[in-house]
């Protein structure tokens, strides 16, 4: 058992965009390229395999660089909460969405090749917003298109059944580049490769609601069949599958954002930690040193102060005093996984529960 995964922040990317700006981290680092060249890049790092506590530990061990360079920069330490971290955390990966940003080129091969040709009409290369037709009406992103065509799958079937095609699955990246085709006006929406998160939240509801739980519940769960996957992976998913879902409920653009949103974060794995290991860390790494004794003034560790987006808030709040007392202590930082993140929790966890 481990609180630390239990109860995961849900993040919205749309928000971590704007922070990333306004709490100054754009001045070193970039996403995908774009941002400062000082410090690595946090779309590449936070890569789809990256889990929150896997990006708290990255930032806990290079975490003295990092300050001593805003301090020789005099920038201002940013003081990020929780919610905002998980806002950026959802940035960072959502920025990794596609192998590469759509492309209308590719997208327009894409439309002859699935035969969409064969049912619409495309807009004319560099047709104006007006001339645009009427079946296309901005699409901010790929999910966006991918929740109209799953409000119009009943009678595509059909038509197709009556064309003998076969039903056009699509891999994200398609569906990336056949919004980039299809996107109208062309300047509508977030900048092509990024896609907006919804927060996880509400997602839980809504899959009862719609009915998505009748079916994909027990043998049919989707619970644990996923890793590594995106938002629109997950909106492309229920495109491919959804000739089998017969008793589909048609959804909104939100709610489709919501549903794979959910899914998204349900796949971040929740590994218990260790308790009997943490305690040995807890020695080992030096924690034990000044967090058990009230006189160094740090202050009692609870399991929750190491849960990953609560660590990485306090991490720009009170790491640099932590750090200088270690300095001063003729110490070097300590460094640690994200496996000994989970099992230092673990630990502490059990201290709680025993009341010591
Ligand atoms: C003054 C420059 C600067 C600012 C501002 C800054 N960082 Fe950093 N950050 C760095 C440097 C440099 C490193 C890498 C240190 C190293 O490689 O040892 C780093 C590392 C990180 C890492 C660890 C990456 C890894 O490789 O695991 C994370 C996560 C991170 N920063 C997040 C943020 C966030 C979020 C903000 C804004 C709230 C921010 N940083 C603001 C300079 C900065
Ligand atoms: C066999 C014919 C056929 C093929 C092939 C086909 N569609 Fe459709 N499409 C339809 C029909 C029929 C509708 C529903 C129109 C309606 O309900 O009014 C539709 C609706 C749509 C809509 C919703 C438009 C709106 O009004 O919101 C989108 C988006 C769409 N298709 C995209 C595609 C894409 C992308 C492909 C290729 C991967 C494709 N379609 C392949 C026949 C087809
Ligand atoms: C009538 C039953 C039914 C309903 C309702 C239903 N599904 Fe499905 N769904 C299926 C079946 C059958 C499959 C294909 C077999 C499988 O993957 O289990 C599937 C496949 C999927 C997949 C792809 C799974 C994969 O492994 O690639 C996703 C994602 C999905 N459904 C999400 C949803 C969501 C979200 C809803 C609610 C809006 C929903 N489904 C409603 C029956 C249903
Ligand atoms: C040299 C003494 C020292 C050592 C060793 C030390 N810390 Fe700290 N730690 C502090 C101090 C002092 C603070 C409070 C800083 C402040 O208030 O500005 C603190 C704060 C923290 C906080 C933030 C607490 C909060 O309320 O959010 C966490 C989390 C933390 N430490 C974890 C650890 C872990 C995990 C280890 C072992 C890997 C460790 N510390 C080792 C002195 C230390």
């Amino acid at each position: 058992m481990s609180c630390l995964a239990a109860e995961q922040i849900a993040g919205d990317a749309d928000r971590g965009r704007e922070l990333f700006r306004s709490l100054g981290c754009v001045a070193c680092h970039s996403v995908d390229g774009q941002g400062g060249g000082y410090a690595p890049d946090l779309a590449k790092r936070i890569g789809r395999d990256q889990t929150p506590t896997g990006m708290a530990a990255g930032m806990w061990n290079r975490g003295p660089v990092m300050w001593s360079l805003i301090t020789k920069r005099r920038l201002v330490l940013p003081e990020p909460d929780q919610q905002q971290m998980a806002d950026l955390y959802a940035y960072f990966y959502s920025a990794r969405y596609f192998d590469k940003p759509g492309d209308a080129q590719r997208g327009r091969k894409i439309f002859y090749w699935k035969r969409c040709a064969d049912c619409h009409r495309l807009p004319a290369a560099g047709a104006s917003p007006a001339a645009w037709p009427a079946q296309w009406p901005p699409l901010p992103d790929a999910v966006a298109l991918i929740e109209r065509m799953w409000n119009h799958a009943g009678p595509m079937r059909e038509a197709m059944a009556r064309k003998r095609i076969a039903w056009p699955e699509l891999s994200a990246q398609e569906a990336a580049d056949l919004h980039a085709l299809l996107r109208a006006p062309p300047e509508s929406g977030p900048p092509a490769g990024e896609l907006p998160l919804a927060s996880g939240q509400p997602g839980d509801r809504l899959f009862e609601l719609r009915g998505c739980r009748n079916c994909h519940s027990g043998p049919r769960s989707l619970r644990g069949r996923f890793s590594g996957r995106t938002i629109a992976d997950f909106s492309v998913a229920m495109w491919n599958s959804a000739p089998e879902m017969a008793r589909r409920a048609s959804l909104n653009y939100g709610e489709m954002r919501q549903l794979a949103g959910l899914l998204w974060q349900q796949q971040i794995p929740e590994v218990a930690g260790k308790a009997a290991r943490g305690r040995e860390l807890f020695a080992s790494k030096g924690c034990a040193d000044c967090h058990t004794r009230t006189l160094t003034g740090a202050p009692r560790l609870a399991a929750h102060r190491l849960q990953a987006f609560v660590l990485m808030a306090a991490l720009f709040r009170y790491g640099p005093n932590m750090h200088k007392k270690l300095a001063a202590a003729g110490k070097p930082w300590p460094r640690l996984n994200g496996n000994d993140l989970l099992d230092l929790a673990a630990h502490l966890n059990r201290n709680a529960l025993s009341g010591r």
